[in-house]
């Protein structure tokens, strides 16, 4: 058997209006480039990914510009145009379009492009930590701040018990097999490591960091930009 590689794929067909931008979120300038490239060219960096792709719908209309515009993305990255109408879609979309191109057994690592505060060392500390893992798993951090569930009165309905309660983030590392399975399985989940939960398996909780957070909100763009700059 070969030894398993690790693959990149990054959805990024989303439209995300949140932001209040004209453009789709992950084409949204951040720190001198588009929010997409930044995530392209960590993954492209790293000598541990084989090789990066990254979902677009078949209608994206700016991707072409920014792969033009960084040749140090040439022959690292792939570009598909099969987005789908939801991230899960997206993401089992492209899976089954590299089917030729990848082992069953190789590793996944499926990465939001609204999460440009990646870094190698996160990578590496993801894929040397899962590495022999049956399963996988994915960065995630232990929430810290107390939690309330609020009714439709935005009062408290109850205190949710914050111990054991970590926030999800990405990369989520699965096998390219396993976790073709569990998308196609899976019904509505949000994130890759619901879907293997689904199929009754425990996704390992690998400890990421606050700069790898979700860019939605308006607010958001100014962290994320110093994050970058540091
Ligand atoms: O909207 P949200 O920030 O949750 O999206 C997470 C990631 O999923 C983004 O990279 C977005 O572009 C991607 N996505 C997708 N296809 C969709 C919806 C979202 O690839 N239909």
């Amino acid at each position: 058997m070969n030894t398993p590689r690790y693959f990149a794929l990054i959805p990024a067909a989303g439209v995300g209006t949140r932001l209040g931008a004209t453009i789709p979120k992950q084409y949204m300038q951040l720190a001198g480039q588009p929010m997409l490239a930044h995530v392209l060219t960590t993954f492209a960096a790293a000598s541990l990914i084989s090789h990066v792709f990254v979902v677009v719908s078949a209608d994206d209309g700016y991707i072409a510009d920014l792969m033009a515009a960084a040749p140090h993305l040439q022959g690292r990255v792939t570009v598909l145009f099969h987005g789908g109408a939801s991230r899960q879609e997206s993401v089992l979309n492209g899976l089954q379009a590299i089917r030729q191109q990848v082992d069953e057994e190789d590793w996944i690592l499926v990465h939001d492009a609204a999460r440009p505060g990646l870094t190698q060392s996160l990578i590496q500390h993801l894929i040397t930590t899962l590495g022999g893992d049956l399963v996988g798993g994915l960065l995630a951090l232990p929430v810290v701040d107390t939690l309330k569930r609020g009714d439709q009165n935005a009062r408290v309905a109850q205190t949710v018990e914050r111990a054991a309660l970590w926030a999800a983030q990405t990369p989520q590392m699965f096998r390219y097999s396993l976790l073709t399975r569990a998308l196609i399985l899976a019904d509505a989940v949000t994130d890759e490591a619901g879907a293997v939960e689904l199929l009754g398996l425990q996704p390992r909780l690998v400890e990421g960091s606050p700069r790898n957070f979700k860019v939605t909100l308006p607010h958001d763009v100014a962290l994320a930009e110093m994050f970058l700059k540091e």
